[in-house]
């Protein structure tokens, strides 16, 4: 992939980036971005873009058109985003999803940075070496279709996906058992509520947490010690880790692998690799401070109706 050449903060134009997403106004991104940049001493304006669900594409060429180098892409328009890409990359082709786009002078080159983002935050924030271990993977939705490629590269003992509905596990592991076969790692679906014994890891790649449902597993599907990582953070997070501690599991939430996509995406933009510990470090205390608050409120209003 060709990178554009850093521009130094002295510029005087700084390189358009933004998140487009809909909503987008929750999104942690353009705080990301900024640490980033200011690391770099680089001129970046990175804004959120809501763009109308019909309009998706309208948006982005708008935007690219303004001169800027890329965008990110979130929910929901990560397969619309693959669709109008000139070129992608390998793990978003298998993916079938783009989370990042170059506006290359050659046309869009779409990218997908979740699964690798996830992998880093495993692997090197977490300190989780996926080779040989047994890893179950829960969910066959978009999350999960962009972290497969990626663990498989981690080379793990064995990878089961389990979900809801099975016959879409079944597709996904169809569509990488290429990937799978030659990298000679086992790739299986099980189902949902007795997925196998002992993992190691478990990455809750479901939108459960959305309603607080946590993971039907039963005893010993985890080993003591196993890490258990949720894609979400914030108070969406809160039951899966409190379930997964109470399994004797070391709990993680979304937001490591959610600072080293960016990063991921930022070396798409710019070549360079950005330092993300203290940038997780930061947006972790601006997270709990927020999750902290939200459930005081919360907690206040159940006070307050009580006594109504
Ligand atoms: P994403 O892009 O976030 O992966 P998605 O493609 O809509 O979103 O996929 C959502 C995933 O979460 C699916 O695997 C879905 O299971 P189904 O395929 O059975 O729908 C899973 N999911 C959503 N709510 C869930 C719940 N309450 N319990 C278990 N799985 C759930």
């Amino acid at each position: 992939m060709s990178a554009a050449p850093a521009t130094a903060a002295s510029s005087a134009e700084p390189v358009r980036l933004a998140v487009v997403g809909h909503p987008v106004a929750h999104s942690r991104s353009p705080q990301i971005h900024a640490r980033f940049a200011a690391d770099g001493g680089l001129a970046v304006d990175y804004r959120r873009i809501e763009a109308p669900l019909d309009h998706f594409l309208a948006t982005v060429r708008e935007f690219a058109d303004t001169g800027a180098r890329g965008c990110n892409v979130t929910v929901p328009f990560k397969a619309e985003a693959f669709a109008a890409c000139a070129r992608v990359t390998e793990r978003a082709r298998r993916a079938e999803a783009v989370n990042t786009i170059s506006f290359d002078a050659d046309g869009w080159l779409g990218d997908n940075t979740d699964g690798a983002g996830l992998v880093r935050d495993i692997e090197a924030n977490a300190g989780v070496v996926l080779r040989g271990k047994r890893v179950l993977v829960l969910g066959a939705g978009g999350a999960a279709a962009g972290a497969l490629d990626p663990l498989l590269g981690g080379r793990p003992a064995a990878l089961v996906l389990a979900n809801r509905t099975a016959a879409k596990a079944q597709a996904l592991v169809e569509r990488f058992a290429a990937s799978a076969a030659r990298l000679d790692v086992p790739l299986s679906t099980a189902p949902f509520e007795s997925p196998g014994q002992d993992f190691d890891v478990l990455i809750n790649a479901t939108a459960a947490s959305l309603q607080a449902a946590v993971p039907p597993l039963p005893a010993g599907t985890l080993r003591p010690g196993a890490l258990a990582l949720d894609m979400m953070y914030g108070a969406a997070a809160g039951p899966f880790l409190q379930w997964a501690r109470a399994q004797g599991a070391v709990a993680r939430d979304g937001l490591g692998m959610l600072v080293e996509q960016a990063a991921e995406a930022w070396f798409a933009w710019f070549g360079v690799r950005p330092n993300t510990f203290h940038v997780l470090t930061a947006l972790r205390r601006e997270v709990d401070a927020a999750t902290k608050a939200t459930s005081q409120a919360t907690a206040d209003a159940a006070v307050d109706g009580a006594g109504a």
